[in-house]
């Protein structure tokens, strides 16, 4: 074997492409407490879509997050990726988060590298700078955009302005007044042709004004050791579709929240796309998973939070927050409902002011009206509860009918009971049911019952003082006092 075959040979057994992804610093001009890549925009933090959409170029195996500022944190969030991990225990910089990576990416012919604090870019993008950066046989492809506003970003020099060859590019903080007018930015996002890269990337100094080893100091050091360095801009994707926010980064709040408002304004516009009415979209907050079936209607100021699985038909109305929930077709959330962590069948009604709590079931044609708050509670097919009351840890059987102001006692201040509730029961209005209790189908309970005992089926139990009536009581007293104050006046 001659050395050309055996290198190609080597070639051969180098997998294609690695993703790396910088995740390891503080986060500095956040002033938060906590690391940037785990701030949230659509209910979801940055870092997990980057890793999302680079799963959708490479298998997980052959990504790489650099964690370094509350690794563990971070490893926790986005752990069930399936993502590797390399760390930084220093953050010196992206040029050293890359250094970081070296062994891990060694054995990889091209890497791309994302920024976990940019979180829109799309898979199709990465994809195609990927084979811009392959056709042009390039040491270093910079993905860059030219956003209406630059400042803050890295500027991309081009050699000439018709070429896609850079020959640097310089960071916001060095820029030149001549420099400054470059509108061309730096998205950091690059492929890296992977022994070049491992070649020169020791050469990094820190000779800058954070005294930190700049990614972005390759593309002036491998263009003057003689290797392609070049620019594929972003509007060149697709139809030219692409907005340059796709490549936004998240340094401040406000870039933060900016970054949520195009998401979700893209998540209201993909749900209208599918059926979905939202009426007022800008008011309402519609986490990035949330999947909402055809001919739903949402009213303005309405959250739609998590993994949230609305059905067809249904009728979310103002200033409802649903959040992990599944709910069915033809199901009516009225307004300023809480729902949290639970199921609605089809065609039950909610609300206004009801609260379920976690591990609520509600049936098909079910009623929860005003003020009544679940947890842990499953109402079966047409069962009510229309007003004022407390179901926790209950299972409520079909078709019981549950009266305002009742309460389940769950909780005797140490442990919580379970109450069971047979079909077609009647609890009557104001009853307790000390828990544990069983009141067994069709059984009736008195209004004002403290129900303490098992009810068997078809029974009526009343638990309450027996009323008394004491006729002409009350001119008997008046009478009784006038005299007393008659005594007292002489
Ligand atoms: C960087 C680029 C800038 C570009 C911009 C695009 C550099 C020097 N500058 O600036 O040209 O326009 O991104 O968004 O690269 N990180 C580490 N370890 C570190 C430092 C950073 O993993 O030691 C990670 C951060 O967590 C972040 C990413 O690298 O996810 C980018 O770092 P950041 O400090 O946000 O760079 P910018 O100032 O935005
Ligand atoms: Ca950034």
């Amino acid at each position: 074997m001659n050395q050309d075959e055996e290198s190609s040979s080597e070639l051969e057994s180098r997998a294609e492409l690695a993703v790396v992804i910088l995740a390891a610093g503080k986060g500095t001009r956040l002033k938060s407490s906590r690391t940037k890549v785990l701030h949230e925009i659509g209910g979801k933090p940055l870092l997990s879509y980057v890793i999302a959409a680079a799963s959708q170029v490479v298998d997980s195996p052959h990504i790489y997050v650099v964690v370094g500022h509350q690794a563990d944190r971070v490893k926790a969030a986005v752990g069930e990726t399936g993502a590797c991990f390399v760390e930084q225990a220093d953050q010196r910089g992206t040029g050293h988060a890359v250094q970081c990576a070296g062994d891990a990416i060694a054995g990889y012919r091209h890497i791309l590298v994302l920024s976990g604090d940019v979180p829109l870019i799309r898979p199709e993008t990465i994809q195609e700078l990927c084979q811009f950066h392959l056709a042009e046989q390039a040491a270093m492809t910079i993905l860059t955009a030219a956003p209406e506003d630059p400042t803050g970003y890295g500027r991309v020099l081009r050699k000439h302005q018709d070429s896609s060859d850079v020959a640097a590019i310089v960071e916001e903080k060095a820029l030149t007044a001549e420099q400054r007018t470059v509108r061309e930015i730096n998205s950091g996002i690059y492929a890296f042709r992977t022994l070049t890269l491992l070649e020169h990337l020791g050469k990094l100094t820190a000779n800058n004004a954070h005294r930190e080893l700049y990614l972005t100091d390759m593309a002036g050091l491998l263009n003057a050791a003689g290797e392609r360095v070049v620019a594929f801009e972003l509007a060149r994707v697709g139809e030219g579709a692409a907005p340059a926010s796709e490549v936004l980064g998240a340094n401040t709040i406000a870039e933060l929240v900016a970054l949520d408002a195009t998401l979700r304004t893209a998540t209201a516009n993909r749900l209208m796309a599918a059926g979905v009415t939202i009426f007022r979209p800008e008011t309402c907050l519609i986490d990035a998973d949330v999947e909402v079936a055809p001919d739903t209607i949402i009213e303005p100021f309405v959250q739609l939070l998590g993994s949230t699985r609305i059905g067809a038909e249904c009728l979310i109305r103002s200033y409802s927050v649903v959040e992990n929930c599944t709910l069915g077709d033809h199901v009516l959330i009225r307004q300023s409902c809480i729902l949290a962590e639970s199921a609605v069948a089809d065609g039950a009604k909610i609300g206004p002011f009801a609260h379920l709590r976690p591990g609520s079931k509600i049936g098909e044609d079910a009623h929860v009206g005003n003020f009544v708050e679940t947890k842990k509670a499953t109402l079966g097919k047409g069962a009510k509860a229309n007003h004022l009351a407390y179901l926790g840890d209950v299972e409520v059987g079909e078709g019981s009918n549950i009266g305002a102001g009742v309460i389940t006692c769950n909780y005797d201040g140490v442990k919580k009971h379970p109450t069971r509730i047979g079909k077609g029961v009647f609890v009557g209005s104001d009853s307790t049911l000390v828990a544990p209790v069983s009141v067994e189908d069709g059984a009736y309970i008195g209004a004002g019952s403290c129900i303490t005992k098992d009810v068997p089926a078809g029974a009526l139990a009343v638990a309450r003082a027996r009323q008394f009536t004491k006729e002409g009581w009350v001119a008997a007293r008046r009478a009784r006092q006038a005299s007393l104050d008659k005594e007292a006046g002489a």
